[in-house]
């Protein structure tokens, strides 16, 4: 089983000429089949901890290790990330002019398993992810991203998951702007691919709404650039109640 390993993780960015420790010794265990969701206060660092580990240029890592299966994921090019299996859904995705999301999803899988998947069974795999998820067909001769609604880069997100098949995914707010019904699409999506006890997801959010279609094994507490505390399902039903107040007094929070 493949763990992604993340030890004492820290982070800087460089924002008016100062440059700003982000994160503060993140440590974090994902294993291949288990569902972690992190939560915690607005600009607490999250989705830097998701940007760091994609290897976006913005942000220096500046001491700690992250590994999948034991290989050093920081000393990985971005492809490279994505073809020892890691997949990152961000929370603001970029548009891909001049690339369908049917090219786009047939590029990806060629890189991640090595060849071309044929023709044919990549049309009907396609073709029935995409009625998974209550996708219209015309949607894979879009260019990615380009004028999709937020529900629509969300499905589109679940839909890369469930066709590349991560060993660690890590999604960034897949619940934000999501109607009811789309809400519940994506969940199923997150369900489906963890049910082959493959996938390991690490889902970052706010929202306890989100856990009540996905029951996490861990909930971790993300407070000040770091993991402050760790439990199970239990935990987010607490932040629920109580807000994150008992973690951000005294200004531990950014
Ligand atoms: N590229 C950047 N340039 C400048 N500051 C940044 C950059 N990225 C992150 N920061 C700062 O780092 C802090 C953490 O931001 P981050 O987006 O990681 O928070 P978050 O926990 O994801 O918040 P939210 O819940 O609102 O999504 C914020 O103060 C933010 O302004
Ligand atoms: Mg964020």
């Amino acid at each position: 089983m493949a763990t992604l390993e993340i030890r004492d993780l820290h982070v800087t960015v460089e924002a008016d000429n100062a440059t700003k420790e982000i994160l503060k010794g993140v440590d974090l265990t994902v294993k291949q089949g288990e569902t972690h969701a992190i939560m915690g206060p607005n600009g607490s660092g999250k989705s830097t901890l998701a940007y760091s580990l994609a290897g976006h240029p913005k942000y220096t890592i500046t001491g700690g290790t992250v590994t999948l299966d034991g290989e050093d994921v920081l000393d990985m090019a971005v492809d490279e990330r994505a073809r020892a299996g890691l997949f990152l859904a961000m929370q603001y995705p970029v548009e891909v002019p001049g690339v369908s999301v049917s090219n786009f999803l047939r590029t990806s899988a060629t890189a991640i398993r090595g060849e071309a998947p044929k023709l044919r069974t990549w049309v009907k795999e396609v073709k029935e992810a995409m009625e998974r998820l209550n996708m219209d067909s015309s949607f894979a001769e879009r260019n990615v991203n380009e004028g999709f609604s937020g529900g629509e880069k969300k499905r589109h997100e679940i839909l890369q998951l469930e066709l590349l098949k991560p060993k660690v995914a890590i999604l960034d707010e897949t619940d934000s702007g999501l109607d009811v019904d789309a809400l519940r699409i994506v969940s199923e999506g997150v369900n489906r691919v963890r049910e082959t006890g493959e996938v390991g997801t690490l889902l970052i959010t706010h929202y306890t709404r989100i856990l009540r279609y996905i029951k996490p094994d861990f909930v971790h507490v993300f407070s000040g650039g770091r993991i402050v505390e760790s439990g199970g399902a239990e935990l987010a039903d607490k932040l629920e109640n109580e807000g994150y107040e008992a973690y951000t007094k005294g200004g531990v929070s950014a």
